[in-house]
Order: C-alpha cells, then sequence, then structure tokens
C-alpha cells in the first residue's frame, strides 16, 4: 500500500511510515519481506540491500559509516523509523548517533546504543553481566595480553576441551574450542599476541558446555518485552555437523526439544533476569535480544547474547510471526511495549542456505543463478549475497540465498524449502542436505 499521510486503523490514528532498513543479507531479506507487508509502510528503503530485497522496497547505496550521507538521506527521504540488521553498526555507536543529533532525534530506532549492544561486542561485559544477574551461563576466567603467562598457566589447570573467545567481534570466527592443551597454549598466544586484531586483545576461557544448542529472541524497549518463536541453527558447513563453523547453514522452528518446561525455565532463569539486569543497571535497550542457548544435563545455560537478530534464525522466525512488526517497533522505541508473546503461527518454518563452493573459505563470485523465479508453494526465497551482473543476479557472498518452506509440520515445510532450493542453480552451489535430520525431521 502506497499511501502518505494519517489514516484511520481500528481506533488509532496511525500515520504511515517511512522506514529505513540496514544490511544486505537472507535476515534482513526476511525483514523486509515481513515489513513490506505492513499496512502502515509507505515507503521501505534498504542500504544497501540486495537484489532480491528489489521486490519489498527501494535500494539504497547509503553507507553507514557515513554519518552525513546517512543523516542527508534520512532528512530528505523524511525517514521515520530506523531498523539496524547487523551488530556492528550497533557496537559502533549508530543508534547513539540517532539520538545525539538534533535533525535525527525524532526518528524511532531500532538496535540498542553501543553501551547496551556490548553485551554481544565484549564477551567479557556479557559474562560479567550475566554473573551479576544470575544468569546461568559456562564460568569462564578473562585475560589481557600482559597476563600471557597467567593465562597459559590456566590452561594447565583446566581440562580440554579449552573455549578460547576474543572478547570483541570477530565476524563469527573469534571461538576456538580445541582438543589438546599444546593447540590452547598456542592460540593463546596467537589470540593475545593479535591474532584477532584488537578483538583479541582480551580472551575469554571458558568452562566447555556439552548439550544441544537452540535461540530465544525477544523484542524489548529495555523495561519490557515480547518473546518470539525459536529457533535451532545449523552452524557447521558439513553434514553431521562436522568441518568449520559458517554464519549458519539452516535452521528451523519451532524446536521440538524446546518444550513447555524447556520454555518456562528460559523465561524465568534467563530472560526475566536478562531484562531486569537491564533496567537495574540502566542499561537502555531498544531493539532485539538474541540469546543462544545450549540444553545441558544440568538445564539451559546461555552461550552468548547477540545485540540483533540471527541469520539464517530470522528467515524462520519472522516468517512465524503472526502481527504487524511496525507496531511493534514504535511501541519499543517509545518504551511502551506490553510483555506478552509476539502472535505466532503454529505452522512451521525451515530454511535451508545455497552457499559458494569453498566457504567459509575462499570462494569465488560472480556466478549466475538460474532458476529464481520458479516457485514452490508456501516457500520464499531470500537473497543474502547476490549482486547484478549485466542484468543478471549473480553470486557476490558466501551466504548466498536460502529458501524458507512454511507448513502444518516441519518435515513438511523442510521437504518445501529443499524442493524450492532444487530448483535453484549456480555453479559450485553448496548446501546441507541434512537440516533437521537430528530432530527427526528428515530421513
Ligand atoms: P559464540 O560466538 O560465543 O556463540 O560461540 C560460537 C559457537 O561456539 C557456539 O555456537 C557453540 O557452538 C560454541 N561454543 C561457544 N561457547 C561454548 C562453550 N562454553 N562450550 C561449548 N561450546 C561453545
Ligand atoms: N546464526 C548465528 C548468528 O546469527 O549469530
Amino acid at each position: 500500500m502506497k499511501q502518505l499521510g494519517g489514516c484511520t486503523f481500528g481506533i488509532k490514528s496511525v500515520k504511515h511510515m517511512n522506514v529505513l532498513l540496514l544490511g544486505s543479507g537472507g535476515r534482513e531479506s526476511a525483514l523486509a519481506w515481513k515489513m513490506a507487508q505492513s499496512p502502515l509502510l509507505d515507503q521501505l528503503f534498504i542500504a544497501p540491500g540486495n537484489p532480491g530485497m528489489e521486490a519489498y522496497g527501494t535500494c539504497v547505496g547509503v553507507d553507514w559509516k557515513d554519518r552525513d550521507a546517512l543523516s542527508h538521506f534520512c532528512t530528505a527521504e523524511n525517514i521515520d523509523l530506523v531498523v539496524i540488521g547487523p551488530e556492528d553498526p550497533l557496537v559502533a555507536g549508530l543508534a547513539d548517533f540517532f539520538e545525539e543529533n538534533a535533525a535525527l532525534s525524532h526518528i524511532h530506532v531500532i538496535g540498542p546504543k553501543a553501551a547496551a549492544a556490548q553485551l554481544e561486542g565484549s564477551k567479557d561485559f556479557s559474562k560479567q553481566f550475566m554473573e551479576r544477574n544470575g544468569i546461568p551461563t559456562a564460568a569462564h576466567k578473562t585475560f589481557t595480553a600482559d597476563q600471557l603467562e597467567e593465562a597459559k598457566n590456566y590452561l594447565t589447570t583446566i581440562d580440554a576441551p579449552y573455549v578460547l573467545k576474543a572478547d570483541g567481534l570477530a565476524a563469527g570466527k573469534g571461538v576456538l574450542i580445541l582438543d589438546n592443551l599444546a593447540d590452547a597454549l598456542r592460540e593463546m598466544d596467537a589470540m593475545l599476541g593479535g591474532k584477532f586484531g584488537p578483538a583479541s586483545s582480551k580472551v575469554v576461557v571458558e568452562e566447555f558446555l556439552d548439550g544441544i544448542e537452540f535461540s530465544v529472541f525477544v523484542l524489548t524497549d529495555g523495561q519490557d518485552y515480547m518473546l518470539m518463536p525459536e529457533a535451532k541453527d545449523y552452524k557447521r558447513i558439513g553434514e553431521g555437523d562436522t568441518g568449520l563453523n559458517t554464519g549458519g547453514m539452516g535452521a528451523v522452528s519451532p524446536v521440538p526439544f524446546v518444550d513447555a518446561a524447556v520454555k518456562k525455565e528460559v523465561l524465568l532463569n534467563i530472560i526475566e533476569p536478562t531484562i531486569k539486569g537491564l533496567k537495574f543497571e540502566k542499561m537502555e535497550y531498544v531493539g532485539f535480544i538474541f540469546f543462544g542457548l545450549i540444553l545441558t544435563k544440568k538445564g539451559v545455560k546461555v552461550i552468548e547474547y547477540n545485540c540483533r537478530m540471527g541469520d539464517p534464525e530470522t528467515e524462520v522466525v519472522i516468517p512465524r510471526v503472526d502481527e504487524d512488526l511496525l507496531p511493534l517497533f514504535v511501541d519499543a522505541a517509545k518504551k511502551k511495549l506490553l510483555t506478552r508473546p509476539m502472535a505466532q503461527s503454529a505452522h512451521a518454518a525451515c530454511t535451508v542456505m545455497q552457499v559458494s563452493g569453498g566457504y567459509p573459505e575462499e570462494y569465488a563470485k560472480g556466478f549466475p543463478i538460474d532458476g529464481l523465479d520458479r516457485d514452490v508453494e508456501s516457500t520464499v526465497v531470500f537473497q543474502a549475497g547476490t549482486s547484478v551482473k549485466e542484468g543478471d543476479i549473480v553470486t557476490s557472498g558466501g551466504r548466498v540465498l536460502c529458501a524458507t518452506g512454511m507448513a502444518p509440520n516441519a518435515a513438511q515445510a523442510l521437504e518445501r524449502a529443499y524442493q524450492r532450493l532444487d530448483q535453484i542453480t549456480f555453479e559450485g552451489a553448496y548446501r546441507r542436505n541434512d537440516i533437521g535430520v537430528d530432530l527427526g525431521l528428515r530421513g
């Protein structure tokens, strides 16, 4: 719907909104797809977006790092709401920039300010936050470069596997799990010596947690929160969860082992104390919190917080959200959110990523993608690493696209996602064919 000005919507008079979404991946594709369905949307701009997102809005070449250009764009296009997809702009203080700039401070921003984004931006900060607030997580110790000898001595006192984490953002590569002491000592040297640049100027050593991982998400205004559907991601490149870690190769929602008892435990022991902690510590937080969790024999523990939605988790969570996100975003930004679950579809959603051959290591780009126009019932393709070359949509990233299937049950949803991906080809395309197998969703 394209309409300017106010309209009567139910009993409230609600203004149509111009929205700017920042990001270009599958996560932002799913958010754009959802927001484009809102009757409250006037114009959706996506910076930088990708060719698939042109179906939902207008992709613009505004770089969030160029604050003048961003500011000028928001003013010129009368932007009402900015949704920040990835973590880098949040940790770099983009939400603060909007609030501190008089010409932009009226704009609603979804995404926490830098201080609260430290929950993702610094592992040490998030561990301390969890410890202060009694939130179950792996025991840890943090070391700085001038504590190298102490760090190595500490490693000799604990058992394998050794979990070493760069404190700062390291593009998903900063966590090492090592089976023997010699490797752990060598990696400690390398990390504190600058292997990940400033991100590993501190290294967190964590107790190894054994269990099965899943994620829950909330939208919060820092006081109240809306629980969203949970998801399980498949992080490794190889089938049977083998090989290198990736950004995520597929996801399913709901997660069969996340039953009512697990959900209750997560709410009481993890989500509630996190929100209370934010409030108590006066950390202003407007946006999504991604709780990376692990179900262990000793209950559910937090592996990490992210200050944004997950990718590819968003591609299954958002299709299951059964209400309009735009009014919720406005309520969150006005700190008027009500604590309640977000309305969710009883249908399942499953997504499978199609990646460039070689990913997550070196891979070639620029291969034409065939079959994007071939539809399969109740599926949607979210593009991620794509661009346009000579009029064709071509590969331009590691994770190229994913297909999400929706169905009354997860097995059918997966079947649909795979059927859709079967139609889409490009040179070197790779996918995992075992998404959901561990959950009994696929033979
Ligand atoms: P993170 O970036 O902290 O989420 O870590 C990336 C991945 O490493 C997680 O998704 C887990 O698979 C694994 N991991 C992180 N911390 C631990 C831990 N303490 N015990 C076992 N596995 C972990
Ligand atoms: N899929 C994991 C993440 O978004 O961090």
